[in-house]
This record gives C-alpha cells, structure tokens and sequence, in this order.
C-alpha cells in the first residue's frame, strides 16, 4: 500500500481531462515511452499524456517499420511504462494486425493492454473503415485514440513517408475520416505529416482534441517521439522535428570518457570500492 497521503499525490490525467483542455483552449503536451525509467521522468516532468507507441518497432528493437512489432512486444513495453507512471494518461498503440482483421479481434486486442498492460487507452490508425471497430471497443468501456494522415502501419501503401493529404481529394477524405472517427467515439485524434491548414480544419471540425506531428501549431495538443526530441537519433532530423537536447554526443562524451578511465586504472578510486 503506497504511504503517500491521497491529498498529495498528484491528479491523475483522464480521457476527460484531454477533452476539457481543448474546451479551454489549453494545449495537450504528449511524448513517447517505451520503458519504466523513462516513463517516470517524463510523468515527473508534468507531460499529461505518454504514448507508448508502436515507434518502439525503430527505436527500441531497430526495424525499418513498425509492422513487425506483435501484441507481446507492445504489453512488454506498455506495462513497463504504466509502472513508472503516476499521473499521465497512458496510451498504447493496437500494433498491425491487431485490429484490422475483425472487430472481435479488435476488442481482444484492446482487452488484452487493458487487463495484461494496465493501459488506460489504446490508439489505432484509420478513419471511416475502422468506425465500426471503434465503436465496439468504446462500447466496451475502453478509449479510444484515432490517427490519420501519415498512418506508419500503412507505410507499403504509401511507398514513402512523404506529408500526406496535400492533394484536395486526400484532404477532404482526411476531414470526413476526422469526423467519422468522433462519431465512432474517439476521445482524440493523431494528425501525422499532414499540412498545417488542414489540420487547423479538423482541429475546428471536431470538438475531441487534434494532437499533431508535423500537423503545424493550431492542433490542440503536440506529441513527438522522446529519443527524436532528446537528440538520440543523430541521423533522423525531418523539418517537423525540434531537437530539445543532444543527447547522443552527451552519451557518446560520457561512455568514451568511463572507458578511458577504465583503461588508466582511474576507475575506481579508493572512494568507489569496499574494504
Ligand atoms: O508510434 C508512435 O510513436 C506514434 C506517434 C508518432 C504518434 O504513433
């Protein structure tokens, strides 16, 4: 039983605390985790909302895609995350092939991060086609976020992950999609890489809140990937990414330097060892 006071822990996060921000025109900061340590460093930080994104396919498990990633992978990392977790919402990507097939199947899915991961809400990619799938799992009492434009599961029918929805046909798609998917009974939307004015369309359009990735600044709420925004990933920089730290120099700087200590007997001294 935890020894902290009810009155001082902090506020948990909820599907309705992301909706009333948009309602008052606070924005929604979102990050990725894949892992117990740093879902704890960024909840500590304040982040309302951390997704444990099926990204972990490339930057934790080093895949081209994220297709590969299974359920298995995706409650390993889940339940890592919800245990360094105290106040933000915890969102788990339904990974490929996990929701595409039946709308029982779906639910299962969404079951299974729920009870085994200790999720409090799953996101799945698509729009008008996957409304029916939406609808079962939110009737089963679970949240549901949506995500259009740039959907990375969708990548070999893309053929490249170019901004989408420039051409006026995938724009007014993307627009009825956005509404489908909050008829259906999403709690939210991710805009990926598409332009800016559109997503300040769909933003307006619905009143669930947008949050972007190079969606441009009038979505409600922005997400990024944590290592792309930590700096770990030197050779991934797209314009839509802010780096907000270096962090793969500073890494670099410190094992190069522990090595050389190592290798000069300077560590460890007489203070780092038991007698
Ligand atoms: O998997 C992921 O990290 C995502 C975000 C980029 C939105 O879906």
């Amino acid at each position: 039983m935890s020894t902290q006071k009810k009155s001082e822990r902090p506020e948990k996060i909820t599907t309705q605390t992301v909706v009333e921000m948009k309602r008052n025109g606070e924005k929604i900061s979102m990050l990725t985790a894949y892992d117990y340590t740093m879902a704890g460093i960024i909840d500590e930080a304040g982040v309302e909302v951390i997704l444990v994104g099926d990204s972990a396919s490339n930057v934790m498990a080093g895949h081209d895609t994220t297709i590969p990633m299974t359920m298995d992978h995706m409650i390993y990392h889940t339940s890592c995350v919800v245990r360094g977790v105290e106040r933000a919402l915890v969102i788990a990507d339904l990974p490929f092939m996990s929701y595409q097939v039946t709308a029982k199947e779906a639910l299962i899915s969404a079951g299974r991060m729920m009870k085994e991961a200790g999720a409090h809400a799953v996101k799945l990619e698509g729009g008008k086609s996957i409304c029916s799938t939406v609808r079962r799992i939110v009737d089963a009492g679970i949240p549901v976020m949506g995500h259009l434009g740039l959907t990375p599961q969708s990548i070999y029918k893309f053929g490249t992950y170019k901004v989408r929805a420039k051409e006026e046909q995938e724009a007014d798609q993307l627009l009825e999609d956005a509404k489908a998917l909050e008829e259906a009974g999403v709690f939210s939307i991710v805009l990926e890489k598409i332009p800016a004015d559109l997503a300040k369309k769909v933003t307006d359009s619905v009143s669930v809140p947008t949050i972007g990735i190079g969606a441009g600044p009038q979505c409600d709420g922005q997400v990024l990937v944590i290592h792309d925004m930590l700096g770990l990933n030197k050779d991934f920089s797209p314009r839509f990414l802010r780096r907000y730290e270096d962090l793969h120099s500073k890494m670099t700087d410190a094992v190069t330097h522990y090595i050389k200590d190592v290798k000069s007997g300077d560590f460890p001294n007489v203070d780092e060892q038991y007698n």
